[in-house]
This record gives structure tokens, sequence and C-alpha cells, in this order.
């Protein structure tokens, strides 16, 4: 996905250690969307990147984008707890990231096109990092990871495994996102169900 016209974002992709690549996105100042004007900083990820799981969320938050990590505010404080539960570290045992990686205002979903111009910095985490397990919070993770996926309902495709032609070898589980929890506890549950059917493909 290098863009002949755009040599400071093919800087960043072509690194080819993971940390380089952080390092080089967080100070780049990014301007491919109009994320810029909204973000205090542009938020990277949080976590392991030699972990074999990802999560992938949609975007950062108010505290995400005051502390420059991903899944710091109460969305995230819900889905350590719960992961804790299994015995599960976020920080040490996955690499969190999100989709778009800029504030949106007013915390909306980002648009296709804020997406699209992200996607090759998600993409390139993705294949820096290599892992085995993918867990896709909440519906605009699996939207934009499987485009093809149309007029879904997160009531079915929550809790299932799939796997991705681009992406061979790895495991695929959609979760609701830990904010959608948060705005109807009833919820929990299931949330709380869904996580042990992956703990068993993360122990195995
Ligand atoms: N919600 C997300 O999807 N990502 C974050 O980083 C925080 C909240």
């Amino acid at each position: 996905m290098l863009d002949l016209f755009d040599s400071s974002r093919n800087k960043i992709l072509e690194a080819a250690a993971y940390a380089e690549f952080k390092a080089g996105l967080a100070a780049s100042g990014c301007q491919r969307c109009a994320l810029a004007n909204s973000r205090t900083q542009i938020v990277v990820d949080r976590g392991n990147p030699d972990a074999k799981v990802v999560m992938i969320g949609e975007a950062p938050g108010e505290n995400e984008d005051l502390q420059g990590k991903a899944f710091v505010g109460r969305a995230g404080r819900l889905l350590d707890e719960l992961l804790k539960e299994l015995g599960f570290d976020t920080n040490r045992d996955s690499l969190i990231v999100n989709v778009v990686k800029c504030r949106p205002p007013d915390n909306r979903a980002p648009d296709p096109r804020e997406a699209e111009q992200c996607a090759p910095f998600l993409k390139r985490q993705l294949e820096l990092v290599k892992p085995r397990i993918i867990l896709l919070l909440g519906a605009t993770a699996l939207r934009h990871l499987v485009p093809g996926k149309k007029g879904f309902s997160m009531r079915e495709e929550a809790g299932k495994f799939f796997s991705h032609p681009e992406y061979p070898g790895v495991e695929f589980m959609v979760l609701y996102h830990p904010a959608y929890i948060l705005r109807d506890m009833r919820k929990k549950p299931v949330m709380v169900e869904h996580p042990k059917r992956f703990r068993e493909k993360w122990l195995g």
C-alpha cells in the first residue's frame, strides 16, 4: 500500500521493526485526514508487540487522546478487568490498536474515508506483530477488517471465530465493544462468556 506521492508515510510503512514503526507514526504529524484537526496526539497502541493476540478497537477517545495510549479510559478498564479474570493481562498478553489512530470529534465513529486513510498503518501493524489471534472489538472493527460483510448484526457475530483470506493462519473473533457493555450492564454476562471461548485458543 505504498503511495508514490507520500514519502513520509512510506518511510513509516517501510520500518522493519515494530518499535521503529511506532516511533515513526507517533512523531509523524500525519495530516492525511480531518481527524488531524481534532486530536491531541496520534495513539498507536497499548501493550506488548511480541504478544500473540492483537485486539482492534474503533478509535481513541478522550483519555486515549490525552495519554497517547489505546483503551485507557472506562471502556479500557472494563476490558482489562474482564480479561484479568481469565488470567489474561492486556499489557503483557496482547497489543491493543484501533481502526483509526486519532480521536474523532465528540467520539463519533470514524467515517469510511478516515478509516481508509489509516488502513495502511493498521495493516503494517499486523504484518509486523504477526498475531495468531485477532479480537475485533465491536462493529466498527469488524466492518473495516471484513469490508465484504454488509448488514450484519453484532448479536449474530459476537463470540464467533472465523478466518480471513488476507491473514492465513490467524484466528479472528468478534467481541462486543466494552463501551457497549458500559451503556447497558445487562450485556455483561455475554461479554464475560465470549472471552472464555477465546481463552482456550489463547492457551492452546
Ligand atoms: N474505544 C476504542 O475503540 N478505542 C480506544 O482506544 C478507546 C475507546
